[in-house]
């Protein structure tokens, strides 16, 4: 009996001990992030920020990336929720497919925030933290207008451009095509801009899964098809770095900066990636929208902590983000145009990126 009481006794510490490291190595409780994949550059950057801006405040944060692949990325949300999370927090791949999963995170009492991508069609969403994609877009314009000289463009040699827009299941790729179309318009409309493709249409325009190489296919198969004679190639609408860079390619695949009367395209893009801040430091990508992660992750990294401490959230745009189940209240940063003249400045002077990653 004593035996029996002394183990009783032991098992009764143990376990003390046992939810005791529990709690301690959770700090102040789990936090769930995922972001869509680990192979883009920009998603590791936020990912990072994220998990240790929140490990800084005492978080302990379990930390998903999806590969670009739905049901991984609904299973690891089932799994955080399963976990007991305080705060979901989560860059979707296709922002309309995880309503059920925003539901049970709804009725376990868990917040969710919608990271860089608005999650769509579910009154499940609690906050949306992003950049303002419409006034990134407006910028992917003015990379245009200000690097195609447009406001001196004549309907008599009128400026030639083609279209790219993003994944038609992101809704950020509204946000962007639109903002830079309105910039844009005016001048199709006044003759001096024109698409001799004739894609107009975002999603015609549009590249699934932001996938560089398919645009670059598309890139191939427009030049051959428009440019077969002597028209040249002046612009491209991007809006993503890496599709940037794969236009650039088939560009120059068919003499683009190596035929007298063929310069490389003026191509802007947008996350202000490693490879692309070569580019423009080389004078072949134009410029770049950095919307820089850590201000990203900080913005989010407050938010988790001032929605756990019950505190009021301030600064919130509450009109802007209709996901077509309600308006999500929403907090939107700010986004700079990156050229060669303000590269030093904006990236390298800021630690974004360092002097020795873009080999300087
Ligand atoms: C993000 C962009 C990113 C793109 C591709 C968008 O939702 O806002 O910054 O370039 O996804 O990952």
């Amino acid at each position: 009996m004593r035996k029996k009481i002394g183990f009783f006794v032991l098992a009764l510490f143990a376990s003390v001990l046992f939810i005791g490291c529990g709690q301690t190595s959770q700090g102040k409780g789990l936090i769930g992030v995922v972001m869509p994949t680990r192979s883009e550059e920009r998603w590791n950057k936020d990912g990072m920020a994220v998990k240790e801006g929140l490990e800084k405040l005492g978080y302990a944060v379990d930390l998903q990336f999806s590969d670009d692949d739905i049901p991984t990325q609904v299973r690891q949300i089932d799994d955080l929720i399963t976990k007991g999370v305080k705060v979901l927090v989560i860059a979707s791949i296709d922002g309309s497919a995880l309503s059920n999963q925003l539901a049970n995170a709804q009725a376990a009492g868990i917040p969710v925030i919608a990271y860089d991508r608005l999650l769509m069609q579910s009154p499940d969403v609690d906050y949306y933290v992003s950049f303002d994609n419409y006034k990134v877009g407006g910028q992917m314009g003015d990379i245009l207008i200000t690097g195609l000289k447009l406001d001196q463009a004549t309907a008599a040699r009128p400026v030639i451009i083609e279209l790219f827009a993003g994944s038609p299941d992101d809704n950020n790729s509204v946000g962007f095509f639109d903002g830079a179309m309105d910039k844009l318009r005016p001048y199709m409309d006044r003759g001096v801009l024109r698409v001799p493709s004739g894609q107009l249409d975002r999603a015609v325009v549009g590249t699934l899964r932001w996938d560089a190489a398919e645009a670059q296919k598309r890139m191939e198969n427009l030049l051959s098809a428009n440019y077969s004679g002597n028209l040249v190639l002046d612009g491209i609408l991007s809006p993503y770095d890496p599709i940037s860079l794969s236009c650039l390619e088939a560009c120059k695949a068919v003499g683009y900066g190596s035929t007298p009367g063929k310069p490389l395209p003026v191509v802007g893009g947008q996350d202000c990636i490693v490879a692309s801040c070569k580019s423009i430091l080389a004078g072949e990508q134009y410029a770049t929208v950095l919307k820089d992660t850590r201000s990203l992750g900080a913005a989010t990294v407050v938010l988790v902590d001032d929605i756990l401490q019950g505190k009021t959230i301030t600064g919130l745009d509450t009109t802007s983000y209709n996901n077509g189940a309600k308006i999500v209240p929403s907090l939107l940063l700010d986004s700079v145009i990156v050229t060669k003249d303000n590269l030093q400045a904006d990236v390298v002077d800021t630690g974004y990126h360092t002097a020795a990653e873009l080999g300087l």
